[in-house]
């Protein structure tokens, strides 16, 4: 169950700390009740927390990815129905303005199913108030937190299986550690269990262009914990597998369609193509939340574009001509015939090698 917190902000640790427990986000009761968020732009400057308990100060941290990674928007949106009903008791809201404050919410971002899916399962308690909101939120997040540690278990297990070299080279792609999460991680979660192992030599992070998910927050949850790795730019990857340095690649997931389709990170799609001429496996990681079984593949997923200056600018500064435009989706969609492995907690599906039976399976781990 998620933590009630009126706990000052934790100091920040060096390495050897357990990044694995550090949390994107909490409910706080003190000192006004309201969403505590891990401010992930801040990183790795600065451990910075903000309590959120307006609705439209917690969409604005959603835009600005404040809080990100399909998981942790979740939990965020869950424990944003929860906001959103404290505030409209505070300013006076009726029935309908508290449903369009729901909705703002629901759609802040549009690709990962999470957001959707955790806005959804709160409010369908919005009626018995705030407290059951609160438990339908905490629900979700013991579900993510045990999801998490059993599908980087089986991912670990498959990946072992299929690969032979000792101690293991893999790479991975933006940020899918505890910060993206509610703990642990999904792909960064298959790491740590592969590091615990004592089968894990290091970790390739891509830089994550724009927006450096993998510079500051992987190399930085890695870093904490002592986990051996290096940095590279998202167009060394091709190379780096070219060249015989990775073993296995391993991603998560913003949404894995009924095909096995995955939309994840824009550059994903690239490591999967190198990984394929490679001879590379490549593994997406993602908790049963994330599947969207209703959408049939990922050409009908609504792929979010960001504002051009993530692209035009870097640190601030603008570092393209005047007049230069950007195009900048945030994410891409990567074949089901280019996806190895997708591990979830409830089981494991094929797409590469099983498109005919990979729908069917998922739909068979579906309650
Ligand atoms: O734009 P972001 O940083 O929210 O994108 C995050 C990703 O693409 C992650 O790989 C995905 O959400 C899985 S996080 C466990």
């Amino acid at each position: 169950m998620i933590r009630r917190t009126d706990a000052p902000v934790p100091p920040a640790a060096g390495a050897g700390a357990d990044a694995s427990a550090v949390r994107a986000l909490e409910w706080s009761v003190a000192p006004r009740p309201g969403l505590r968020l891990l401010d992930q732009t801040a990183l790795p400057d600065r451990e910075e927390y903000r309590l959120v308990d307006t609705v439209d100060a917690l969409v604005d941290a959603v835009v600005r990815l404040v809080v990100r990674g399909a998981p942790a928007l979740g939990a965020a949106g869950a424990y944003g129905v929860a906001v959103a009903l404290l505030e409209g008791e505070r300013e006076g809201w009726d029935a309908a303005r508290l449903a369009a404050a729901i909705e703002r919410l629901r759609t802040a971002r549009p690709t990962a199913v999470n957001l959707a899916r955790g806005v959804q399962a709160a409010a369908a308690h919005a009626g018995e108030g705030v407290a059951a909101v609160l438990a339908a939120a905490d629900r979700l997040v013991a579900e993510d937190v045990r999801a998490n540690r059993v599908l980087s278990a089986l991912g670990a297990d498959w990946i072992l299986a299929r690969t032979s070299r000792r101690p293991l080279r893999v790479l991975t792609h933006c940020n899918t550690g505890a910060v993206a999460t509610t703990a642990w991680g999904t792909a960064l979660g298959i790491v740590r269990e592969l590091h615990a192992r004592g089968v894990l030599a290091e970790v390739r992070v891509n830089e994550t262009r724009p927006l450096l998910q993998g510079t500051r927050l992987t190399a930085w949850e890695l870093g904490r914990e002592g986990i051996p790795h290096v940095v590279q730019v998202d167009g060394a990857t091709a190379s780096s597998i070219a060249r015989g340095l990775v073993d296995v690649a391993v991603v998560g997931a913003d949404r894995v369609t009924a095909n096995g389709d995955t939309v994840n990170k824009i550059g994903t799609l690239g490591v999967a193509l190198a990984c394929r001429d490679g001879g590379v496996p490549f593994v997406v990681a993602a908790p049963w939340t994330t599947i969207d079984l209703a959408t049939p593949d990922g050409a009908s997923v609504h792929v979010e574009q960001r504002p051009g200056e993530e692209v035009l600018a870097l640190g601030g500064r603008r570092t393209a001509p005047a007049g230069a435009r950007a195009d900048n989706p945030a994410f891409d969609v990567t074949p089901a015939r280019l996806v190895d492995a997708v591990v979830t907690e409830r089981g494991l599906v094929e797409p590469a090698t099983d498109p005919a039976g990979t729908a069917a399976r998922l739909h068979g781990f579906a309650p």
